[in-house]
């Protein structure tokens, strides 16, 4: 039986899990938040690397898993490169799979991301767009205080809406199509879609069909395991991600690697 490894800074990794559970209802999951040191996206590039490492180490030598999502757009752009030649089993990441979705539906080509300081930094958006086609416009914003607020457990305010809102301000009009460039932000997507009216890509739908496409369907197995690893506070990832994932986590352990 096949074990799926999926791994983030923290709960935003759910937003893919989600996906991943769905289209992979025979394979045992094993999913690990960093939340120790979340957020990975206000870090400079080689501790973001080391840290990703140290938990696709984990999950790929100690765990033995089968196939590892990098289900953080933080971690895709500091490490999948290396991830991808460090190991030799299926490696996916969520950016351009959430440029692939973003350019099949924009009719105008302009195309906005909200994202971590290090994934807007990093440019990673900005260059597989332009990279698959030319032509196109390319906005990127930073939101630094969006992932520490869902991690905390997000609060629908007058304050957390008009934070959005500044956000999404600072795009212009002619965005069609709005990448939500971090892993967490779908966890809020019915609060941007107050301010964003176009479309909103979840880059997490794109990245459980090419993992599909890698591996195919597991054989069936009716007693699959759901283990969570957590590197913070235990009790605290335990209510949000079970908030996002609707369903009872029943296994999670708490690890510092
Ligand atoms: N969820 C992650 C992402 O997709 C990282 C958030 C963070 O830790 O800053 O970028």
């Amino acid at each position: 039986m096949r074990t799926i490894g999926v791994f983030d800074s923290g709960v935003g990794g759910i937003s893919v899990l989600k996906e991943i559970l769905c289209e992979f209802p025979n394979d045992n999951i094993i999913y690990f938040g960093d939340s120790l040191y979340a957020p990975y996206g206000d870090k400079n590039i080689d501790e973001i690397r080391e840290l990703c490492l140290k938990v696709s180490d984990f999950l790929v030598f100690n765990k033995k898993v089968d196939a590892l999502v990098i289900a953080c757009n933080t971690a895709t752009g500091a490490a999948i490169d290396i991830m991808q030649t460090r190991y030799t089993l299926p490696v996916v990441g969520v950016v351009n799979n959430g440029v692939k979705e973003a350019l099949n539906i924009t009719k105008n080509n302009s195309i906005g991301i909200i994202a971590t300081p290090a994934t807007v930094r990093m440019n990673i958006y900005n260059d597989t767009i332009l990279n698959a086609a030319p032509m196109s416009s390319v906005f990127q914003v930073e939101c630094p205080q969006l992932v520490k607020l869902i991690e905390n457990g997000w609060v629908d305010s007058i304050e957390s809406n008009n934070l959005i809102k500044s956000y999404i301000d600072s795009f212009p009009e002619n965005i069609d199509t709005l990448i939500l460039g971090c892993t967490h932000y779908p966890l809020i997507s019915q609060y941007i879609s107050r301010h964003f009216l176009g479309n909103i890509v979840n880059p997490a739908n794109e990245t459980s069909k090419s993992l599909k496409k890698l591996i195919g369907e597991g054989e069936k197995n009716i007693n699959v395991s759901k283990t969570f690893f957590v590197s913070g506070d235990l009790l605290k990832f335990k209510k949000v991600a079970e908030e996002f994932l609707e369903q009872p986590i029943k296994d999670i352990r708490k690890i510092i690697l």
